[in-house]
């Protein structure tokens, strides 16, 4: 199904795996563009030797198209803003801030720049900013999330909008495709359903919490260190909540949650650690290798879109 996102990034299906930090590298962000999709590797808050080395390698292990995720606010974003360009990186996807400053370096360099969006005001802000897309996120997402639901966010900036919309937050299936279709938007960017794909790098307990996780399995924490963030509810989880509710400092808060998705990726610990994951954590149930999941959810939309 080739669609105006398709032709703008050259890929197959219309669908983003999503920057996740500490889990998306060059092995799942490779497998996500050989299959057709665009995958992204995750700028986060690593070294910038660390993501220059995954971006070379994930050229080596795809000819296809594939991005890189930079959160504007962390240390590292400038010179990965920097490294992008060298490296030839062909899509930007950014988050938490306003990407206004390297916008004259990355279209000089040709990269198509896509920013996530949490508020129809940031999307009209990065379309004046000279984005060429956006990814409106909703709350049902794993990792940071905004204020808004999918449902309600998609359709509002798909309104207010001229440049194609991506929709994230709570999509893993065909149905969600259809659904995000339905609201406007122009393709997909999937997080949790790739955390248990086999070639996603995360530790086998973390994929497994994310399997066993039920529809209300997942919490918010840190609202009120205005840093939100959607875990599967564990023992961290919890007394993040207690302390919250008992006036305790943000720093405190901050502290305790510092290394904890690190905890979760490489060692495996389920209890002490943050297990960010989205709501449709609830409807994740099979490890499946990467071109099964987006052959399977395209498959199963477009078996739906007869019936529409
Ligand atoms: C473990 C994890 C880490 C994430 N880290 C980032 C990140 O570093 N930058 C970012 O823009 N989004 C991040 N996200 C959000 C994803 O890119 C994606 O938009 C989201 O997972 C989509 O919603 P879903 O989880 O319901 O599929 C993260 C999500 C998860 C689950």
């Amino acid at each position: 199904m080739k669609n105006d996102i398709c032709k703008m990034l050259d890929i197959k299906y219309p669908i983003f795996q999503g920057g996740m930090a500490w889990v998306s590298d060059s092995s799942l962000a490779s497998a996500v563009s050989n299959a057709g999709g665009l995958g992204i590797i995750a700028g986060a808050t690593a070294p910038v030797d660390y993501i220059r080395e995954e971006i070379r390698k994930t050229k080596a292990l795809t000819d296809r198209p594939f991005g890189l995720n930079i959160m504007l606010l962390s240390d590292n974003a400038e010179e990965l803003a920097r490294v992008a360009v060298e490296e030839g990186v062909k899509v930007i996807t950014t988050g938490a801030g306003n990407p206004g400053k390297y916008m004259t370096m990355w279209k000089e360099a040709g990269i198509k720049v896509i920013p996530v969006v949490p508020s129809v005001a940031l999307a009209k802000r990065m379309e004046r900013a000279g984005a060429d897309a956006v990814i409106a996120e909703g709350c049902e997402s794993g990792g940071h999330v905004g204020k808004l639901t999918t449902m309600v966010l998609v359709p509002q900036v798909v309104d207010a909008v001229d440049i194609p919309v991506i929709a994230a937050g709570g999509i893993c299936d065909g149905r969600g495709i259809a659904a995000a279709f339905a609201l406007g938007a122009r393709g997909i960017q999937m997080g949790t359903r790739f955390l248990v794909s086999d070639e996603c790098t995360i530790h086998e307990n973390y994929k497994n919490a994310v399997i066993k996780a039920k529809d209300i399995d997942t919490v918010v924490t840190g609202r009120i260190t205005g840093h939100p963030v959607q875990v599967i509810k564990n023992k961290l989880a919890r007394e993040f909540l207690k302390l919250e509710s008992s006036n305790v400092s943000a720093e405190k808060l901050e502290e305790l949650g510092r290394g904890a998705l690190r905890r979760a990726v490489k060692d495996g610990d389920v209890d002490n650690s943050s297990l960010m994951a989205g709501q449709i954590s609830g409807m994740v149930t099979r490890k499946q290798n990467v071109k099964e999941i987006i052959e399977e959810i395209f498959d199963e939309y477009e078996e739906l879109r007869k019936s529409l």
